[in-house]
């Protein structure tokens, strides 16, 4: 019976949580499953094994939580993360309504009109800080607008969604650091994002509509609206930095883009599989059950390394390059099966129309300045100043011959 290669790689140091690939690499040579002695925890960190685990959630469960601390897991039960049909069917389908596909019809002429306005103003100053200025504007604006969430609590849902990643790791310090703000983020959702304090019209009313029917339990409905800002904001705003530096960085990725604007939607493939702003979450495994050959243990809990997977050579030839035309519909930065990102039409919708905008009027980024997001849960940038360099929309050609052809700015 083969044994489990074993690691005392540490996913969660500064360093590992900036660039956590030399790690990934080391662990997809182990084999398809590592036990990381650090955490008790079984790593899955190549394409095939991720995938499949995410399409049998009977064997890979999530509903004893699909983070990494014991304590955290279990206050988290129940929630619609955490859960697994039919529980679980019966809260997706309620807060999935407003974020189908067939839905983005309503909220697109909003966000074209926001990301023209945007990216007209910031392109006009010739530099802009990506992050704060261009990336947080439509999660922020129109998506805040659209839950319904009293104005008060703008200013804060980015620091309380930071601290709820945060906890998404170890019991560390950044995890300790992270509570008093998850604690505030818990009170509110519980006693002022109620009816009477939200607009009736939002998405948040609808949750406790839904409950009124009898649809949803009503004390689902608390942590339910969290499921629209939690994951809804840090990870658009990280994809869409990400997706800048990219650009940033392959200038003749940029022009094929401003050239074959159908291209975006592959675009946005591209840079959420090799810059994956979720670059796990967990399963427990509810009977015994091998992996490549190897037993685990029913009980044990799995790591799935979606950002590992997603740049597994076996999967993805020259996994490291940029390559907008590789078409890899089939990356795992939003999970798959049942727990597949409910918010994904939208996130590809604010990135695609972002995208389009810009390849209207930009011929070359430069990166000038960028600082990475150091956080438990998440990855990418949490600063990035670019100069850009202006083009007008009726002559993209000129992207392949301008002044600054080939400038690609520093690597991150
Ligand atoms: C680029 C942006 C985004 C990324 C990379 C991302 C990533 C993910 C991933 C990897 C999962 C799977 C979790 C699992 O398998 O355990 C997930 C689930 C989820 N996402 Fe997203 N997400 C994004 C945007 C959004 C947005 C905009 C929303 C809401 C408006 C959202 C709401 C959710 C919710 C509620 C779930 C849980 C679904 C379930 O358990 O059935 N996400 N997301």
């Amino acid at each position: 019976m083969p044994t489990i290669p074993t690691s005392d790689a540490d996913l969660y140091t500064e360093q590992a949580r900036i660039n956590p690939y030399q790690i990934y690499a080391e662990l997809r040579d182990l084999g398809p499953v590592v036990y990381l002695s650090r955490y008790d925890l079984y790593a899955l960190p190549r394409y095939d094994e991720v995938r499949a685990a995410l399409m049998d959630w009977r064997t890979f469960s999530s509903a004893r939580s699909v983070f990494v601390d014991p304590v955290m897991n279990a206050q988290l039960e129940g929630i619609t993360l955490c859960s697994d049909p039919p529980e679980h069917t019966a809260m997706r389908s309620v807060l999935g309504r407003p974020l189908r596909q067939d839905r983005m019809r309503e909220v697109t002429p909003r966000i074209e009109a926001e990301a023209d306005r945007v990216v007209a103003e910031l392109v006009e100053r010739g530099r802009f800080e990506v992050v704060s200025e261009l990336a947080e504007h439509l999660p922020m604006t129109v998506v805040s607008d659209l839950v319904g969430l009293p104005d008060h609590a703008r200013a804060k849902m980015l620091e309380w969604a930071a601290a709820i990643w945060d906890t998404q790791g170890p019991a560390d310090d950044r995890a300790a650091a992270a509570m008093p703000a998850v604690e505030e983020f818990l009170a509110f959702a519980a006693n002022d994002a109620v009816p009477g304090k939200i607009d009736p019209d939002g998405w948040a009313a609808h949750l406790y509509q839904a409950a009124d029917r009898g649809e949803i339990p009503r004390d689902k409905c608390p942590m339910m609206m969290l499921d629209y800002v939690t994951p809804s904001l840090d990870t658009t705003i990280l994809a869409i930095t990400n997706a800048v530096a990219l650009f940033a960085e392959n200038p003749d990725q940029w022009d094929l883009l401003r050239k074959d604007r159908s291209l975006i939607p592959h675009a946005i493939n591209e840079s959420l599989r090799l810059e994956s702003p979720v670059p796990q979450f967990s399963r427990v495994l509810t009977e015994d059950h091998e992996i490549g050959g190897t037993p685990l243990a029913a009980g044990s809990r799995v790591a799935l390394l979606f950002g590992s997977a997603n740049r597994d050579e076996r999967h993805y030839p020259d996994p490291t390059r940029f390559d907008i035309t590789r078409r890899p519909a089939d990356h795992l930065a939003f999970g798959r099966g049942e727990h597949v990102c409910v918010g994904m039409h939208l996130a590809r919708l604010e990135i695609g129309v972002l995208l389009e905008r810009l390849a209207d009027r930009v011929a070359r980024f430069e990166i000038e300045e960028s600082r990475p997001v150091i956080n438990n849960g998440l990855r990418g940038l949490e600063y990035l100043r670019v100069a850009v360099d202006a083009t007008p929309a009726s002559d993209p050609n000129a992207a392949a011959t301008g002044a600054t052809d080939g400038a690609a700015g520093p690597t991150r």
